[in-house]
């Protein structure tokens, strides 16, 4: 069977575009067709425009407008998410778009609704759970190797300086949790289902820093289970995981713990085996920030993949609204110190409505 052509056009050629960028050129062997790129940075957009040898825009609009596209890959920062999918969904295009969603519920809950509206297939840039090794945990969980797994710690603990590359860091009105939480979030969600309620300590161990650079995260999931999620930009660890994301999971027969290098020891019915669950570098990654490059590719690939085939992402836009609440929640609980209940979206039949639980 041919391969069905998916014409992507790029918008944002900043910091973390690049592995987009390389990601979409990789996959043209899949039918991914890199049509061009924007940034309102004319030398942003000019030199990614000369790199991967496609036209460059200044203005999405135009890009839009001229360019005959299946789908725009969205990876600038959530405060343009809104405007940007808006001018998508106006022109019908199925819309990647980087997390976090948006600034704030109601941005998110209004993309997500004008897409399902319009009918625009969307879906969030969530791609730690697409890295191979997250991967490899989910296959041993699917496999019923360690039971029922009823207990987990999820953490992202580095001192690895993110402020070079992603200055904006320092002024955020939040940090940790809405940048990097927010996969380890969509990790837990990924392992143990859904959330019935959050409890969240903050911390800002770093002066220079306006929000918070520490979570530690206590969840009680629907199905009993409770786990311990973390994250942090200031751990002084030896070594250093960075990018990785350590798990640790038990269940009713055995365990699964992940230690860095991607050595994953899985303990089933008494035995123990371990397994180192890397992937090789591709062509443009390289360490340490290969782990993260390589999550984005296998991303890009399996929306590559839906787009083909028409069906939704597994980190839909209505998917990922599950772990936005998570992040919500987790700031609320950390303020009023107390357990939290996620909001939740609900698409009613007919009308499309929001519901808030009540606290
Ligand atoms: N692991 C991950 O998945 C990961 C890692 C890093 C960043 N990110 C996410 O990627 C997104 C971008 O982060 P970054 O660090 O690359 O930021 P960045 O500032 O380096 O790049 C953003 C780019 O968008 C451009 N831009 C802004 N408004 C625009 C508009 N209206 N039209 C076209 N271009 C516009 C800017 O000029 C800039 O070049 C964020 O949402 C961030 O959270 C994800």
């Amino acid at each position: 069977m041919a391969t069905v052509a998916i014409r992507i056009g790029v918008i944002g050629c900043g910091f973390y575009a690049q592995n987009h960028l390389h990601a979409w050129k990789e996959l043209a062997a899949d039918g991914a067709v890199l049509a061009a790129v924007c940034d309102v940075d004319p030398g942003k957009a000019e030199a990614a425009g000369r790199t991967f040898g496609v036209p460059f825009y200044t203005d999405a609009a135009a890009l839009l407008a001229t360019e005959r596209l299946d789908g725009v890959d969205i990876v600038t920062r959530h405060d343009t998410h809104r405007a940007l999918c808006e001018l998508a969904i106006a022109r019908g295009v199925a819309i990647i778009v980087q997390k976090p969603l948006a600034p704030n519920w109601d941005d998110c809950v209004a993309i997500v609704e004008a897409a399902a509206k319009a009918g625009v297939w969307l879906a969030v840039h969530e791609n730690f759970r697409f890295q191979t090794p997250m991967r490899h945990v989910r296959r041993v969980i699917d496999s019923g190797a360690i039971g029922t797994p009823n207990w987990a710690r999820v953490t992202f603990r580095t001192g690895f300086d993110v402020y070079l590359t992603q200055p904006y860091f320092y002024d955020e009105e939040r940090l940790a949790i809405a940048d990097v939480g927010i996969h380890v979030l969509d990790l837990a969600r990924f392992f143990l289902g859904e959330v019935e309620r959050i409890s969240c300590e903050t911390q800002r161990r770093n002066p220079k820093v306006r929000a918070e650079d520490t979570a530690t995260m206590l969840l009680r999931h629907r199905s009993g289970a409770v786990s311990v999620v973390e994250c942090t930009y200031e751990a002084r660890r030896d070594p250093d995981p960075f990018p990785e994301t350590l798990v640790e999971i038990e269940g009713d027969k055995g365990s699964i713990i992940v230690r860095p290098g991607s050595i994953m020891r899985v303990t089933s019915n008494g035995t123990t085996t371990e397994e180192d669950i890397g992937s090789p570098l591709r062509s443009w990654t390289s360490n340490p920030w290969h782990v993260a490059q390589e999550g984005a590719f296998m991303a890009c690939r399996h929306f590559l993949d839906c787009l083909q085939r028409g069906v939704p992402a597994e980190t839909s836009g209505k998917d990922n609204l599950k772990t936005y609440a998570l992040v919500d929640a987790a700031y609320r609980a950390a303020a009023e110190h107390r357990a939290i209940i996620p909001a939740q979206w609900k698409e009613n039949t007919g009308a499309l409505s929001m519901e808030r639980w009540a606290q």
